[in-house]
């Protein structure tokens, strides 16, 4: 099983935004795929209690139960954990990094965010854990921005995710339905973002296509 960790030392970067949809994809790829809610604002469970499908599973959890929930998981035949974690560079981001195969790093291409990832940076590397950063809820048509962007958060030391996700409604426009966008409106940019995301995320950084994860 293979495990995805959200982190990032600020709130309101996509964190959950990205879990959700990542798990959405994850299980229209054919992953069995279980999200771990370990932000004890629960937003990720709440957005689960309004969807109707009973995939991916959802569960809200503690860091003192995370070894116990990812064993369980694993006996159940999930091919994928994803973990969110709440903004803080704390015990729960900590331990759901440990555990990570990869820890996902959104950022927002600002001054602001791109300064907060160095602390970020710092917790994923003294884990020895593989990084990637991913800039979410870029302007629509920015581009000097995203190469400054992706510039300033290659000199973290951590890897520059090629996919990006741009500022699209359609994220705030699927969460009330407990939706990931791919599924309320199949066709928009935010889904073919999202699919290229997750596509660039399981074949090229951490070679997990459905043929070689484990069911
Ligand atoms: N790519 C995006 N485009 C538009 N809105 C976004 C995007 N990513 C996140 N948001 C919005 O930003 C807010 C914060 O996102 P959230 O995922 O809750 O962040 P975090 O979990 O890091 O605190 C939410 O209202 C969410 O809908
Ligand atoms: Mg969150």
């Amino acid at each position: 099983m293979h495990i995805i960790t959200l982190a990032a030392q600020k709130g309101g970067v996509g964190k959950t935004t990205l879990a959700v949809n990542l798990a959405v994809a994850a299980e229209a790829a054919g992953i069995k795929t279980a999200l771990f809610d370990l932000d004890p604002q629960e937003s990720a469970t709440a957005w689960s209690e309004r969807r109707t499908a009973e995939l991916p599973h959802v569960e809200p959890i503690s860091a003192r139960r995370l070894d116990q929930a990812i064993d369980a998981a694993e006996a159940n035949g999930f091919g994928l954990t994803i973990i969110d974690t709440p903004p803080a560079a704390g015990a729960e981001a900590a331990a759901a990094a440990q555990r990570a195969d990869l820890v996902v790093i959104p950022c927002r291409p600002s001054l602001i965010d791109l300064d907060a990832i160095k602390r970020t940076a710092q917790l994923i590397t003294s884990t020895g854990r593989t990084g990637v950063v991913v800039l979410n809820a870029a302007p629509p048509t920015a581009t000097t921005l995203l190469d400054d962007a992706r510039t300033l958060a290659e000199a973290t030391g951590l890897r520059v995710a090629r996919a990006v996700l741009r500022e699209r409604s359609a994220y705030r426009a699927a969460w009330p339905y407990g939706l990931g966008v791919i599924e309320h409106e199949p066709k928009g940019k935010a889904a073919l973002e999202v699919a290229a995301l997750q596509k660039h995320i399981f074949d090229d950084v951490m070679n997990c296509t459905p043929a070689n994860v484990k069911a």
